[in-house]
């Protein structure tokens, strides 16, 4: 198999699981992160991200000489006797006020390694971008490049999960090439040479809008279980049944339909938004996305809509949150759900105590969680609570004890956010028990 120098820019939760598993498959890797407090934890060999079996791989290919790490895109691109042919963006690209995507930190890399490359260098975006980005990062490289030495530009959208990124970026659904040469598609297929996958080769800006169109559709698949879960509350029906029932039919399958607090995480609130903006910005108001976010906002209610319900007046109540990250196996709090969910309940003066397994260190430095009292453990977060709400379906979560929750309790009410307990079984230890969608 033919072997690359890689470049990754950004070496977060994409471009640090890409990086790696590219050494993995064979590749010499540098990843390069402008953030020196990052570069000081991959320099001393351990990873800045909690990924599931990512710190296996990183120290086998650290430790073969095929995976280091760089500060500048310069350095990086610059390895005596291995000059990178090909190279990764993999920055972030946070939403704006207005909902668009903020692009400068693309921008900056083609402007780096326009100036640094010294031959025919492939440009790969991998970072989440609305479509048309790769012209603009061909026109930058252009400007930049003033020795007109040949480039190409790829957009190969990553479709990867926080939790099972590793595997899924060595097993994924599809790999998809939006190419501009056949040069450029031949490199990338060498590249991925030692992945099964489907390939799907396409042009640059239908390969952009892949990616934009599969998050806003799952999205979408999430906040249509939601409604109809909020349907089945109305009615006294079953929104698991319902769900088992319509995936069932393989047009449909049966994932992303499990109700909850709404999505969250880095990804689908802001590429929603980001396709949502773009469509308007080019003459399409492709309204069902508007729709979806609103239910969302409506799903992350939910607790909030539970605990007046349930306990009358709020001020002075206390609530225990079971769980802060957007979904287990991450620490990743970017609009994580509980971040809205706090903010709602403290505006009607709640007082909060909260435990995560692992996103806990980096919740307790977010100043939108400010005044929220961290616990050690899940029986220290219920102590003394009016109602535990399960955020996170974090596993460890099912086998609490539950005698000894409504023991530490001031009342016994659990408001279950992701419908991780048997109803039947929660009632019979003695708790008044709400779930979504679930009589
Ligand atoms: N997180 C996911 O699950 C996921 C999945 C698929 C796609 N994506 C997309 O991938 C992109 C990256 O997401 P992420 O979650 O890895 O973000 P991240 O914030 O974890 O990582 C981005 C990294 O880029 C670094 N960076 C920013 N500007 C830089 C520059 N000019 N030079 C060098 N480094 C720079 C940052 O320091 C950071 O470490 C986004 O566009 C995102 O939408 C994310």
């Amino acid at each position: 198999m033919e072997t690359f120098n890689v470049c990754v820019v950004g070496a977060g939760y994409v471009g640090l699981v890409t990086g790696t598993c590219l050494a993995e498959l064979g590749h010499h890797v540098v990843c390069v992160d402008s953030d020196p407090k990052k570069l000081k934890v991959l320099r001393a060999k351990r990873i800045p991200i909690y990924e599931p079996g990512l710190d296996k791989l990183f120290q086998r290919n650290v430790h073969a000489g095929r995976l280091s790490f760089a500060g500048t895109v310069e350095e990086g691109m610059g390895r005596p006797g291995r000059r990178a042919q090909v190279v990764f963006i993999a920055v972030g690209t946070p939403p704006r006020a207005d909902g668009s995507a903020d692009l400068s930190a693309v921008e900056a890399v083609a402007e780096a390694v326009a100036k640094s490359m010294r031959d025919y260098t492939v440009l790969v975006d991998k970072s989440t971008v609305p479509v048309e980005t790769g012209e603009w990062v061909s026109k930058t490289v252009a400007r930049f490049n003033r020795k007109g030495l040949p480039y190409d530009v790829v957009s190969n959208p990553e479709f990867l999960a926080e939790g099972t990124a590793v595997n899924d970026f060595l097993k994924p659904d599809r790999v998809v090439l939006g190419v501009t040469s056949p040069r450029a598609e031949a490199v990338m297929r060498k590249i991925y040479a030692g992945i099964k996958a489907p390939i799907l080769v396409t042009d640059v800006k239908s390969a952009e809008l892949i990616k934009h169109a599969s998050n806003s559709f799952l999205a979408t698949k999430i906040s249509y279980i939601n409604a109809v879960a909020a349907v089945c509350e109305k009615v006294g029906a079953d929104v698991t049944l319902v769900a088992r029932g319509m995936g069932l039919d393989h047009r449909i399958g049966n994932q992303f339909l499990r109700p909850g607090l709404g999505f969250g995480g880095f990804c689908f609130p802001k590429d929603l938004e980001a396709f949502y903006w773009l469509s308007r910005q080019k003459g399409y108001d492709f309204h069902l996305l508007k729709a979806v976010k609103d239910i969302n906002e409506f799903s992350k209610s939910w607790v909030l809509r539970k605990v007046e319900e349930n306990l009358w007046n709020l001020e002075g109540k206390t609530v225990a949150l079971l769980g802060l990250a957007f979904k287990p196996n991450t620490d990743d709090m970017r609009f994580a759900p509980a971040v809205d969910i706090v903010r709602m309940l403290r505006n009607r003066q709640v007082s909060l105590r909260a435990f995560d397994p692992v996103s806990q260190a980096i919740a307790q430095r977010m100043p939108e969680l400010k005044g929220v009292r961290f616990c050690p453990d899940p029986y220290d977060c219920v102590k003394g609570a009016d109602a535990a709400a399960v955020v996170t379906e974090w596993p460890q979560f099912r086998d609490l004890d539950l005698k000894k929750v409504k023991r530490l309790m001031r009342v016994p009410l659990i408001l279950d956010g992701r419908n991780l307990y048997d109803p039947a079984a929660v009632r019979a230890a003695g708790f008044t028990y709400c779930s979504v969608g679930r009589p």
